[in-house]
């Protein structure tokens, strides 16, 4: 790809640019700079695990902004963690000019966005994603948002950056699995809107982060997910829609729920989740069986797990799917392939049924 590529983000409010290519330091300097002499207050909140990252990529040029630093993990998702982050927001005395660059994975991105959605009503927010997951999701599109015990993600509130910088050199200093984990939403979106893109991931898997095609590939994930935003920004259409993004996503909710957040990554849940919604499209009769193999072997290729390393009860996994806030009317909404490459919400699904997909991925009675 060229050096620096631009997916544009359309929402009914706004129009943001998703800058993607390697080396985006100077460029980001410019747009910090001009800010600032606009008389914009800026503070950076910077994941733990990014931070040692960030010399390499943006040197020094970002140490002169109050920083905070986030401990690493979904725990940091949290009310405590929240605010502590607007006392700090407060106590670098930022105004409603002020704008939070949040850099990190999707926890920063969610929590850094949530303060900034709240903040004196609402101050602006760049994302400065450094992971794949935050690259191709979760730093796209304004869900903004925290846990409480309840469940994943049901504090939030909707709140479009200013722009996003995707600086694909930032996913050399990843450690592995956590690389790996972030290839679940790369597949997740091409089951659930482009064959050819799961065709590409199937046969020849993405290995590290110097595949050279990584930036295609991200730039390509952008483009589906600001179409489906742009399409459905509050995820209030009635079927389809946003809700599409969230296909494995409510087993891999519960699976994060259950079993503590923290102990599986995002996406290793979400590898999971992927496999049960295919065996559950299968089981309604949206595709073959040998759909749901190809699924799993795709899945498997890009080291990502498919079956719950230690048995969790299911009881307490469909607990926790009818805490999520897609349910409505005690009816769990789920995310079905109607083929490989499209998928459809569908409104409900046999309890019994929902507990075989469960045992299929290794949960217990
Ligand atoms: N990650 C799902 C969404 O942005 O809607």
């Amino acid at each position: 790809m060229s050096l620096i590529n631009t997916v544009t983000v359309e929402t009914a409010g706004s129009s943001y640019p998703i800058r993607i290519g390697n080396g985006l330091r100077r460029e980001l300097l410019v747009q910090l700079e001009e800010l600032e002499a606009k008389g914009s207050k800026l503070v950076t909140l910077i994941d733990e695990g990014a931070q040692t990252a960030i010399p390499s990529v943006f040197e020094d040029s970002l140490s002169r902004f109050p920083s905070l630093i986030i401990p690493s993990g979904e725990k940091s998702k949290s009310l405590e963690r929240y605010g502590r982050v607007l006392d700090f927001l407060a106590s670098a005395n930022l105004d409603r000019g002020g704008v939070v660059l949040a850099i990190g994975g999707g926890v920063v991105g969610d929590l850094g966005g949530f303060a900034a959605a709240t903040y004196m009503r609402g101050i602006r927010f760049i994302q400065i994603p450094t992971t794949i997951v935050s690259m191709v999701d979760s730093s796209i599109g304004g869900k903004t948002g925290i846990n409480i015990a309840a469940g994943k993600n049901l504090v939030g509130s909707f709140h479009q950056p200013i722009a996003v910088y995707i600086d694909i050199d930032f996913l050399h200093t990843l450690p592995e699995r956590e690389f790996i984990s972030g290839l679940a939403e790369i597949i997740k979106h091409g089951m659930l809107a482009d064959r050819k893109l799961f065709d590409l991931l199937a046969e020849t898997p993405i290995e590290n982060s110097r595949d050279d095609r990584l930036g295609d590939i991200i730039k390509w994930n952008c483009e589906i997910k600001a179409a489906v935003v742009k399409a459905d920004e509050k995820e209030l259409a009635g079927s389809g829609g946003r809700a599409l993004l969230n296909l494995g996503h409510t087993f891999g909710h519960a699976i994060e729920n259950v079993a503590g957040y923290g102990e599986y990554l995002h996406g290793e849940a979400i590898g999971i989740g992927l496999v049960a919604a295919s065996h559950l499209s299968q089981r309604l009769g949206f595709i073959e069986s040998a759909d749901v193999g190809l699924a799993i072997s795709a899945i498997e290729g890009l080291r990502l797990p498919t079956h719950l390393r230690n048995p969790l009860r299911i009881d307490d996994l469909y607990q926790a799917m009818t805490r999520d806030k897609k349910v409505k009317a005690g009816v769990i909404r789920f995310v079905v392939m109607k083929s490989i490459g499209q998928a459809a919400t569908i409104e409900s699904a046999d309890a019994e049924l929902v507990r075989e997909i469960w045992r299929t991925v290794g949960a217990i009675d």
